[in-house]
């Protein structure tokens, strides 16, 4: 049921605090060192890892995508990252030392159903992040990571995203703390960050009424562009699929660092672009980046507003609105600048009319290939 809610999107985006914090439920021991006692895949295996690959459609891609930085950062394993409908197509190399790594909310999505049981065949090892117990997909992998989202009814996924984020950062610091390679202290304030992170995100949704203002007045924009670096990238690409599917409006994602290369000569007076800021502390070096970029973005007239941390100054000096969000680790920043963008997406949708639990033409989980 709704409990209450106008929506299943509006009760599954403000269960996320809960979604998140029930996913790292038994994953952090007392001494603060991360466990996967429940997670069938040995320890052997994962120290002679010489390659993973993320195989995912559609939101649960993103965060693969978001995997691929935290852990090439602190387990020091190469990563690809591949839609699953692409997967089988490009002649991929793998073997026993490769672990796939299939995500999945639904578990049943066909494309990535498929890629699983060809990277079987081919030798490989296959851990699957997915929200539905007993699904298809985590049968047929040799292992299984549940998010601990609940069930989504909502056909955009909100809550199940949030969790999937927080499953491949427990992977990633999971693998550095077995492999041991030399970033111990950051493994440690990252653990005690993500304890933390429910609570932030809790404090993110007391945006909503700021958001649910900003909304109204984009409700009319035939299109709008968001951009970001590093693990901000995956962000903004979802933030434009989202509201592809909830609003119906033209929505591009792109990394910051693209702009100069060909989607600048979209900019002009009235062009709404969302910029993901990195933070001025933890990334100093991003931060002064997309700095640039949005001086750029100005000087062409168009409309920015910022999602960056609080007490962000350079930011609000340029942007026409900012989203101030609680400052975290660099690597964790997606589980908070990610829901402004859900926010925003609904909303817009709302004040366009639109069934937000409910798209035209899409479904919850695509059985077909
Ligand atoms: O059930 P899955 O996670 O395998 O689904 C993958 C995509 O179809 C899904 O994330 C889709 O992109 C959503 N509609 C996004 O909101």
């Amino acid at each position: 049921t709704k409990d209450g809610y106008p929506s299943f999107m509006a009760k599954e985006i403000q269960e996320q605090p809960d979604a998140v914090r029930r996913t790292l439920q038994g994953k952090v021991d007392a001494q603060g060192r991360i466990t996967l006692a429940d997670t069938d895949i040995e320890a052997d295996f994962l120290m002679g890892l010489k390659k993973v690959i993320v195989i995912a459609c559609g939101t649960a891609s993103y965060s693969g995508q978001i995997a691929k930085y935290a852990i090439e950062r602190w387990a020091r394993v190469p990563v690809e990252v591949d839609l699953a409908h692409e997967f089988r197509y490009r002649s991929p190399m793998l073997d026993q030392h490769t672990l796939v790594l299939a995500i999945s909310q639904s578990g049943e999505t066909m494309d990535t159903l498929m890629a699983v049981r060809y990277a079987r065949e081919q030798g490989a090892r296959v851990l699957a992040v997915c929200n539905t117990p007993g699904a298809t997909i985590p049968r047929e992998s040799d292992a299984v990571f549940y998010t601990q989202a609940g069930p989504e009814v909502a056909v955009a996924s909100t809550k199940a995203f949030l969790t999937q984020v927080t499953a491949v950062l427990i992977l990633a610091l999971y693998l550095a703390q077995l492999r041991d390679v030399g970033v111990g202290a950051e493994i440690g304030d990252a653990v005690e960050e993500l304890r933390g992170i429910p609570e932030k995100v809790k404090q993110v949704l007391a945006s909503e009424r700021q958001i649910k203002d900003l909304a109204g007045a984009l409700a009319g924009a035939p299109a709008v562009l968001f951009i970001g670096r590093h693990v901000g990238y995956p962000v903004a690409l979802e933030g434009a699929l989202k509201l592809k599917e909830l609003a119906y409006t033209h929505a591009e994602g792109f990394a910051a660092g693209e702009l100069k290369h060909g989607p600048i000569a979209l900019l002009e007076p009235g062009q709404v672009v969302v910029v993901i800021v990195p933070s001025p502390i933890g990334s100093p070096i991003l931060h002064a980046k997309t700095m640039s970029t949005i001086q750029e973005i100005k000087a062409r007239g168009a409309t920015i507003i910022g999602i960056a941390e609080e007490g962000d100054s350079v930011v609000n000096t340029w942007a026409d609105e900012v989203v101030a969000l609680p400052p975290t680790h660099p690597l964790l920043a997606p589980l908070l600048t990610t829901v402004p963008l859900q926010l925003l997406a609904a909303h817009i949708a709302l004040a366009r009319g639109m069934d937000v639990d409910q798209p035209r033409n899409l479904a919850k989980s695509v059985t077909v290939e």
